[in-house]
């Protein structure tokens, strides 16, 4: 059997594993138990994840221990997290049919995942889900913690549910297929965990070249980011309070992805651009030691990704960060950093805000 690490994230409605190793996807189900009484499974993934042959082992294993398994295919990318795809998801479920004991599988990056995850809730009331990512990004964030849903054109993830999966598996030889810019947006995310709590995953990163071939440094940064989450999620899984602060760097950084239609900007590209503008931010209020910009931008560029926002309507700007979630009456929130490990919420005057803006923008 190959070695495996599991972190559990403890919530107050339960617990599941999220396990972390190699070559995992063919044996799954040797490193996690399933919920009692699952007779069928249906898959769901998309051409890219079948193409990297990461869909048949997942069926083989799911098989060997006589589950009925099926597959749903969605379209790839940011498009395919709209209601008709969910539908089709749903009818596809009651097709099987799914009964309530059974299980949604999500094989495939954080767009797969959160579609998925939502079918799950909503399908027969709420089945269970077991979490496959396939991206660095699905690894380290998206597919632990719950958070399902689809966009609007009104804006990104407008609709959705908390549910938590029943476990999440994430196998980093599946990462060898990915196109490598796609490999190195999930370091928006790790460099993110490094800022909130960890600050060995910051001296990780800083302490060689990193190459996303390296096997071993992946596994070390996808399980400690994988612990910080775990850690958030579950004090906090309604994002009521410490969960927020995970929101480090995307309330400009989703305005930056809505604004380019998903296309232009990654997600964790985005991820990095927001955080350099918060820790800029942080700075001309006094928050942030100044020292920590030129750290993080110096990282961000290391790891490839970019730290200065693309040319942007500013009035378009301030009308999807308003509608954002992170937003509320006292106007729009962002996560600013008093010192690596010390993250805190603020609601700046615009005006800072668009400072800052200008600044980066020359
Ligand atoms: N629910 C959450 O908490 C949460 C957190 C962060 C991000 N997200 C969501 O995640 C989405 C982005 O996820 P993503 O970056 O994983 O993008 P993605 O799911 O679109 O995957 C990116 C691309 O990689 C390809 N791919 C995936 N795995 C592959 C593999 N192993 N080999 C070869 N190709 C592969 C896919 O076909 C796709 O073209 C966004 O919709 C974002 O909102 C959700």
């Amino acid at each position: 059997m190959s070695a495996a690490s599991t972190v559990l994230v403890s919530t107050r409605d339960g617990s599941y594993p999220v396990v972390v190793g190699h070559d995992l996807l063919g044996s799954l189900t040797d490193h996690l138990t399933l919920p009692e009484g699952v007779a069928a499974a249906l898959i769901v993934t998309e051409e890219g994840i079948l193409e990297a042959g990461h869909v048949t082992p997942v069926e083989q294993c799911l098989r060997r221990i006589e589950i009925d398994v099926h597959r749903a295919i969605v379209p790839t990318g940011e498009p395919a997290k709209q209601v008709g795809v969910l539908t089709e998801l749903w009818r596809a479920a009651a097709q099987v049919p799914l009964s309530r004991r059974d299980l949604v599988v999500a094989v495939g990056g954080g767009v797969v995942g959160d579609l998925a995850g939502f079918a799950a809730a909503a399908f027969n009331r709420g089945i269970g889900v077991l979490q496959v990512p396939t991206t660095l990004l699905g690894q380290v964030d998206a597919a632990i913690g719950g958070k399902t849903g689809i966009n609007l054109p009104e804006g990104k993830n407008l609709v959705g549910a908390f549910h938590q999966p029943v476990g999440v598996v994430c196998d980093i030889a599946a990462l060898r297929t990915l196109d490598e810019r796609i490999l190195r947006e999930g370091f928006g995310e790790i460099v993110k965990y490094g800022l909130i709590r960890d600050p060995s995953i910051l001296e990780l990163l800083e302490s060689g070249p990193v190459e996303p071939s390296d096997r071993d440094l992946l596994t070390e940064l996808v399980l400690r980011s994988v612990r910080v989450k775990a850690e958030v999620v579950g004090a906090d899984v309604r994002e009521h309070g410490e969960r927020a602060h995970l929101n480090l760097g995307h309330t400009f950084g989703h305005a930056v992805e809505t604004l380019t239609a998903y296309q232009t900007v990654l997600h964790g590209e985005a991820v990095a651009i927001g955080t350099v503008v918060a820790l800029h931010l942080g700075v001309r209020l006094g928050h942030t030691e100044p020292s920590l910009v030129g750290r993080v931008e110096d990282l961000f560029t290391r790891l490839g990704l970019p730290i200065r926002p693309p040319v942007l309507d500013r009035d378009e700007v301030w009308t999807v960060m308003a509608r954002d979630k992170k937003a509320d009456r006292d106007g729009v929130r962002f996560v600013v950093l008093e010192d690596v490990g010390r993250p805190t919420v603020i609601v700046p005057d615009p005006s800072d805000v668009n400072a800052v803006l200008d600044r980066l923008a020359g």
